[in-house]
């Protein structure tokens, strides 16, 4: 019986390689059977209705949860179990601490250490996981506050911070273990509109440089732009994937369109009430609304 991980990054080029995922929480299948596959340097875009599995399918490729069926390899490596002549067996929680190293996981809230400077908060892995001296933390750190913008604020506390700039903190600091995958949970959805677009800006230049990304978000705009593929996800099952335009502009399935009229809906509404809030006119609505 040949090596399972060898033959799977051998004859796979997907960093990322999930095969029939189910999950399910107290008898409730919340995913029945997800299958996703990305290639290196890729940034697929996740996309679904509340409760439809997003949070739940990340949780499982970085082991946060474990799965009930199905297998997901990242870089070759099956996660949460050793593949032994073709039985699983559960890896220990220090072996899959081990596995999840090599992810970054960036969430809706940003979770930094409040009595740690945002330089700290990035050095904190990089010395006590990885063993890194603190000088070198320290200049790899302060390159990566550069690249998140934030140069001038390393001794900035958190609570000194803005949500946008405590978001790009915490992206530096997922940066700072080298991950090879970089995972999104609604990034963007707990800011302040004005500063939704530096987060994404930052997202932007990540996957510029090559990242590998999976991106939960309701952020139309960074799809169309960034993603190399859309996945729309309903129900723990995948139901229609592609490329951006195809699935947002274009979509095949009933569900899909549904739920993309939807958030258009949501969104013109929130553009009317902070024009309201603003006090600036708020358009006829008979007049052009977005397209349906
Ligand atoms: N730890 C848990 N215990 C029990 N049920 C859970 C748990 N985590 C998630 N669920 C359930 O699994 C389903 C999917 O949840 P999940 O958080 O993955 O959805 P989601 O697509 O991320 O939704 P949202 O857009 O609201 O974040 C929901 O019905 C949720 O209640
Ligand atoms: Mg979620």
């Amino acid at each position: 019986m040949p090596d399972d991980t060898t033959t799977a990054k051998a004859a796979d080029p997907a960093l990322v390689h999930a095969v029939n995922v189910h999950k399910s929480f107290h008898g409730n299948e919340v995913l029945k059977g997800i299958d996703l596959d990305v290639r290196r340097g890729e940034v697929v875009v996740l996309l679904g209705p509340s409760g439809s599995g997003k949070t739940t399918f990340l949780r499982c490729i970085n082991q946060l949860e474990s799965i009930d069926g199905g297998r997901i390899w990242v870089d070759g490596e099956l996660m949460g179990y050793a593949d032994k002549g073709g039985t699983l067996h559960r890896l220990t929680d220090r072996q899959i601490a081990a596995q999840r190293r090599d992810i970054g996981m960036c969430f809706q809230r940003f979770n930094l250490f409040p009595h740690k400077t945002a330089l700290e908060n990035i050095m904190e892995a990089p010395v006590h996981v990885k063993g890194q001296s603190r000088e070198q933390a320290r200049v790899r750190g302060m390159e990566l506050l550069e690249r998140v913008g934030l140069k001038d604020r390393p001794s900035a506390y958190p609570a000194q911070l803005s949500g946008g700039q405590q978001q790009r903190v915490a992206i530096a600091r997922a940066l700072a273990m080298d991950p090879k995958l970089m995972l999104f949970d609604e990034p963007t959805s707990a800011l302040d509109p004005e500063l939704v677009g530096e987060v994404l800006d930052v997202m932007r230049g990540l996957a510029r440089t090559g990242m590998t990304m999976i991106v939960v978000t309701h952020e139309m705009g960074f799809a169309r732009d960034v993603a190399d593929e859309v996945v729309f996800m309903d129900g723990g099952v995948v139901v229609e994937q592609g490329a951006p335009r195809a699935v947002i502009d274009n979509p095949q399935h009933q569900r899909t369109r549904n739920f993309l009229r939807r958030m258009r809906a949501e969104q013109e509404e929130f553009v009317h009430a902070a024009a309201a809030l603003a006090d600036i006119p708020v358009p006829d609505p008979g007049a052009g609304g977005a397209a349906r």
